[in-house]
């Protein structure tokens, strides 16, 4: 519930992640255009912050914008102004041009700038203490991602009565990766302001726990982290816990599955097939324009069996949607200079008159679009080279009320770990085997499809979006607290 404070609400919730769930645009004009933001983190928060009575901490989208608070959606939607020179530093730069590829196992080389250091550093105290504006006495506030790692130890320096919860969306690289990094420690002991520090993979836990082990000198315990702060017995001040752990993030299952089953989705799904010619088969692909998604891979593999004619180029059509992300950054602009050369190439070698091989799509769409692309595929295609979870994934599972359609699914996705024997897996970089995989995946027999799908839609439609926050929250509330006769009043 809110605490009424003066002229504020304080929130007993607080969320914190470098974007807001909408993203605001202006117009030459001056005036301002809002749409939902891209991406999972966004597609896996926004249901739960609907049904919590929360603050969610985030920034617009533009630059130099400056709003107040405002409720949105059944939210309490709280912006953090950053600078035109910030975005480049700390959110292309640092965030995405630095920790992005780093943390994805260096798939493209991550740049080291001191600049971009320094502007993270400040993006993150301004985060803090936004979220520490917003926070009642003895709140949970909840820090999301990469692009805040510093925030829960600044957070905890000017709100010690908090319980801070961090969740990396992302992956947690190994420490030998890791270690590149030039504040690698600083992170850490960013990190470690938290009470819980959740990942989405055991593997990524453990990670962390190893760069703990690695850089600091703090004694871990399995998962637990001890921390004593230099202040030792005589200060009455008990150590501090820190816990990492696993806890693999989902999205509102039921709405996705009842969206896709309305009426007007199911429509547009056949005049989806019509429009392609109907084919065969209609194989999707869905992404951020990313060059973890291995959208590349995905669309040599595909062009090799139109090329060996193991897949029938006219009856076949892949689309390819791929929206717009971090254009500013250089390696987005190389990645799509390269996809749209890749796949002007195969249309030119396969396309006939009124029937293209590939649908390339550079564009998002609405929940209700998705839905009915997802109905219209026989074959999903997730490649990525490295995914945190990857929400797509599962997104396809819960359209498929019908119980077909085939999932391939790259091993390096969390989303792989946790669907086991239900999707076909492929290693992306091994072409062979993922063509072979497609083949399989096209001639899959309707009972096949049905047998594995169901078993799909049980795990996602149990493990939904709702649990994995009431999991993390809970674990959270749980943390003993540490009990200090110093700690301000
Ligand atoms: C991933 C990240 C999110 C990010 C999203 C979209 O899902 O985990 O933190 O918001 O990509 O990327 P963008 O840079 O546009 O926010």
């Amino acid at each position: 519930g809110k605490e009424q404070t003066g002229r504020h609400d304080r929130y007993d919730l607080v969320v914190v992640a470098n974007r807001l769930p909408v993203d605001f645009s202006v117009r030459p004009g001056g005036g301002v255009d809002w749409q939902r933001s891209p991406g999972g983190l966004v597609t896996a928060l926004e249901p739960v912050m609907q049904h919590a009575d929360g603050a969610w901490v985030g920034w617009s989208g533009a630059p130099d914008l400056a709003s107040d608070p405002f409720d949105a959606d059944g939210m309490r939607l709280v912006p953090v102004t950053l600078s035109e020179s910030e975005i480049e530093r700390y959110y292309e730069g640092f965030s995405n041009d630095t920790l992005w590829p780093l943390y994805h196992d260096v798939v493209s080389t991550p740049a080291y700038h001191r600049q971009w250091w320094d502007a993270y550093r400040r993006v993150n105290q301004r985060f803090a203490e936004a979220a520490a504006a917003q926070a009642a006495d003895g709140a949970v506030v909840w820090v999301h991602d990469y692009q805040l790692q510093l925030v829960p130890r600044l957070l905890r320096e000017l709100r010690p009565d908090l319980r801070i919860g961090f969740f990396d969306h992302i992956p947690f690289p190994p420490v030998e990766l890791f270690q590149q990094l030039p504040w690698r420690r600083q992170i850490v002991e960013g990190l470690l302001g938290a009470d819980l520090v959740g990942f989405q993979r055991g593997g990524d836990a453990s990670n962390f726990i190893r760069a703990v082990r690695r850089l600091t000198d703090y004694t871990t315990r399995g998962p637990i982290v001890t921390m004593d702060e230099g202040r030792g017995r005589q200060s009455g001040t008990a150590a501090r816990h820190v816990r990492a752990g696993a806890f693999p993030i989902s999205i509102d299952a039921t709405r996705f599955d009842a969206l896709a089953r309305t009426p007007e989705v199911q429509t547009r799904a056949k005049e989806i097939r019509a429009e392609l010619g109907d084919p065969d088969v209609v194989m999707l692909g869905v992404d951020r324009l990313d060059y973890t998604k291995g959208i590349r891979h995905r669309i040599k593999a595909y062009g090799e069996l139109l090329g060996d004619g193991r897949i029938d180029a006219a009856r076949t059509t892949l689309v390819q949607v791929a929206s717009p992300s971090r254009e500013n950054v250089g390696a987005y602009q190389e990645l799509r200079q390269q996809v749209e050369v890749l796949v002007g190439r195969i249309n030119g070698e396969f396309g006939e008159l009124g029937h293209s091989a590939i649908h390339y799509l550079h564009h998002s769409y609405p929940p209700e679009e998705m839905a009915a692309l997802y109905l219209a595929a026989d074959v999903m295609l997730v490649t990525s080279l490295r995914d945190g979870m990857n929400l797509v994934a599962k997104e396809y599972i819960a359209a498929r009320s019908d119980e077909q359609g085939v999932l391939v699914l790259s091993e390096f996705t969390g989303a792989a770990d946790e669907l086991g024997a239900g999707p076909v897996l492929i290693n992306p970089h091994d072409i062979e085997g993922t063509k072979d995989a497609i083949v399989t995946a096209a001639r899959m027999t309707a009972r096949e499809q049905r047998r594995r799908m169901r078993r799909l839609r049980r795990k996602v439609i149990a493990d939904d979006v709702a649990k994995w926050s009431h999991t993390f929250l809970g674990v959270l509330q749980a943390m003993p607290r540490r009990t200090s006769p110093h700690a301000p009043a």
